[in-house]
Order: structure tokens, then C-alpha cells, then sequence
């Protein structure tokens, strides 16, 4: 196969992590005899800086002429002014509306021999294998915004078609593993909760009756999900509750670093991209974990590019480094060598030949 990838390192630990990835689907394309054609362009802090934009027309054209786009991170101190204008992270979500990638699936799995890397007890890690499916392109995250000397406000909406995508989304993932649907939303308090939860009981009775239904709202999800994780299959919920709930979910599989994200829409064009940010604490030092990355690299294979085999093969290779005990210095605490991102990727790699 043939396929044009867009590539847009970012910021801080970004363009380490994406480095990693690209790696790993240039060996892919060599082993399976594809030709992918990297395209790298700028978004973020670093399109600020380049272009004075955090997304330029450049990126956008070239993301349009792609079949997916592989993305580092952005955002960073350099940039965080509070009252600037202008930041890094407007190109991403700007990026999200125009690619018009709504569903977000963050898959969480727990690896057994990472039960030590994270906070919670081995018990309660047994068997955690859930996704998140976060609606990305509504909510506050893109509601209008105001602020003035005394006051702000930001504003969220929710229309009954924008609910209705995702959890069909959602349902037939579900149908796909273990039949489970929990959707999360703050019903008791926010109308737009009272919206999407009236949509979600509809669609699901009347589309899908087999998936069982749970609901919670989300300040029970955040506690369910450290006291029950591995009773979730597919969790649905609204774009800000996604992000703060996965960050939370991160913590079963040990480190952020560990987990990817695919934002699809309705064509095959998706944006993968771990789901930690910039790190800019350990930017430049290339100790970052690549583990996110690679496997939002095995993401865009399977829902791009439809190379099943391929993106099985990636995901097996991470874990078997893993298993053979390669680690980032996130995956342990204290003492043992650890390896840089540069060999972490090579101990993926070296599972591909
Ligand atoms: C994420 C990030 C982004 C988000 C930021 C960088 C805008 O936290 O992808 O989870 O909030 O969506
Ligand atoms: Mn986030």
C-alpha cells in the first residue's frame, strides 16, 4: 500500500515520541512492502514560533491530502501565558473541528508485569481492559467564550445529533468486545448532561438493545474507576469528562506514557496521538516513554490504513519488549537502569524484525 502520513511533532517531548513513531511504521512499510510517504509539518508552540500561528495553512493542506495524521504534543511553558492570545493547544482543537474527528477512543490495558509501575494495588489491576470513547469536537471545549475585568465564561453545547454519532460509536465498539456500554455525565446538575443521557437511553433502546447500558455520573465514574476498573468495557462520555477521566484511567496502566489515542470521524483519516502532553519537565533529555506513541502508530494502521495484520503485529511488540522487561525510567520507581527513548523504541523494534 501506499499512504501519505502526516507528521506533526509539536512541542517538549513531542517530536522525541513522534521520531519513535515514525520509526516503528518505516519498519512496518519495509517488512509488509508499503511505501509511506512521511509528511512533517508544524502545529503548536512550534507553529507559533515558525509561523506565528498554531496551526498554519501549510499543516491543514497537508493533513487534508493525507491518509492520517500522527501527532506528538504541544503546549509548553514558553507559551502559557494566560493572558496571551494565541496558544499552542487552540491548533490542536482547531485541528480536531476541521479534520471533523469526533470520536476519540482511548484504549486502557493493563500489562500484568506494569501492576508494580502503577499507584494501585495488583488486585484491583487484574483484567482492567476498557476504552474510553471521549466526544472531541463539542462540549466547553469549543462553546464561546468570554472574559472580561470581572468575570469569564465558557459556554457548552451539546446538539442531539452530536450525541447520537458518538454513542453509536461508542455502542458498536462495544459490540465488538464484551457487549458493555457505561455512559458517564453530570445529569443531576448540567442540562447538557440531562441531553445526552436522554439520547444515549433512545439510541441505545432502540439501536442497541443486546449492549447493556450503565450510567453514572462522572464524579462516581472517577471513583469506580480505581475501586472497580476491570468491571468497564467501553465507558462514552462528553469531551472534557473524557479528558480528565483518561488522565485518571492512565494511572492503571502505570504511566501516562503509556497510552494512545484515535480521533476518527466519518471518513478514514484519523489524528493518533498519545494521550500525555508535552512534558516539558523532561523535554530534550529523550528519556521520554515511547509506548503511547507506538501504539497510536499500531492505531493508525488498524483505522487508517485497514492494515490489521500490521497494527497486531506493533501492539504485540510492545508488549514483548515490556514482558522482556524494557523499561522507561516513568515504568520504575527508583534504582534499576532504565532506557532512553531511543532504546525503548529499539527493544519495540527489535520484536518487528
Ligand atoms: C488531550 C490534551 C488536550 C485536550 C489539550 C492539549 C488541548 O489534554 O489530548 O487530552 O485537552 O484535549
Ligand atoms: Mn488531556
Amino acid at each position: 500500500m501506499d499512504a501519505v502520513i502526516t507528521v506533526l511533532p509539536g512541542d517538549g517531548i513531542g517530536p522525541e515520541v513522534a521520531a519513535a513513531g515514525q520509526r516503528v511504521l518505516q519498519e512496518i512499510a519495509l517488512r509488509f512492502k508499503h511505501r509511506f510517504e512521511f509528511d512533517v509539518q508544524q502545529i503548536g508552540g512550534a507553529a507559533i514560533d515558525a509561523f506565528g500561528t498554531p496551526l498554519p495553512d501549510s499543516t491543514v493542506a497537508s493533513c487534508q491530502r493525507s491518509s492520517a495524521v500522527l501527532l506528538g504534543a504541544v503546549g509548553g511553558p514558553k507559551w502559557s501565558d494566560p493572558n496571551a492570545a494565541i496558544r499552542p493547544e487552540q491548533g490542536l482543537l482547531q485541528l480536531r473541528a476541521l479534520l471533523g474527528v469526533y470520536a476519540n477512543l482511548r484504549p486502557v490495558k493493563v500489562m500484568p508485569e506494569l501492576a508494580a509501575a502503577s499507584p494501585l494495588k495488583a488486585e484491583f489491576l487484574a483484567g482492567v481492559d476498557l476504552l474510553v470513547v471521549r466526544e472531541l469536537t463539542g462540549g466547553i471545549y469549543f462553546g464561546a467564550k468570554t472574559r472580561n475585568k470581572d468575570s469569564a465564561s465558557d459556554l457548552c453545547v451539546y446538539s442531539v445529533s452530536e450525541v447520537e454519532r458518538i454513542v453509536r460509536v461508542a455502542a458498536r465498539l462495544a459490540g465488538d468486545r464484551r457487549g458493555k456500554l457505561c455512559s458517564v455525565d453530570k445529569a443531576n446538575v448540567l442540562e447538557t448532561s440531562r441531553l445526552w443521557r436522554d439520547v444515549t437511553n433512545r439510541v441505545m433502546r432502540q439501536e442497541f438493545p443486546e449492549i447493556e447500558l450503565e450510567t453514572l455520573l462522572v464524579d462516581a465514574a472517577a471513583m469506580h474507576l480505581l475501586s472497580r476498573p476491570a468491571d468497564f468495557d467501553v465507558i462514552v462520555t462528553e469531551n472534557m469528562f473524557g479528558d480528565i477521566l483518561t488522565d485518571e484511567a492512565s494511572m492503571l496502566a502505570g504511566s501516562m506514557g503509556m497510552l494512545p489515542s484515535a480521533s476518527l470521524g466519518d471518513s478514514s483519516r484519523g489524528v493518533f496521538e498519545p494521550i500525555h502532553g508535552s512534558a516539558p519537565d523532561i523535554a530534550g533529555r529523550g528519556i521520554a516513554n515511547p509506548c503511547g506513541m507506538i501504539a497510536s502508530a499500531a492505531m493508525l494502521l488498524r483505522h487508517s490504513l485497514r492494515l490489521e495484520a500490521e497494527a497486531d503485529l506493533v501492539d504485540h511488540a510492545i508488549v514483548s519488549a515490556i514482558a522482556s522487561g524494557a523499561r522507561t525510567a516513568d515504568l520504575v520507581r527508583g534504582g534499576r537502569p532504565t532506557l532512553s527513548t531511543r532504546e525503548m523504541t529499539d527493544a519495540i523494534l527489535k520484536f518487528l524484525h
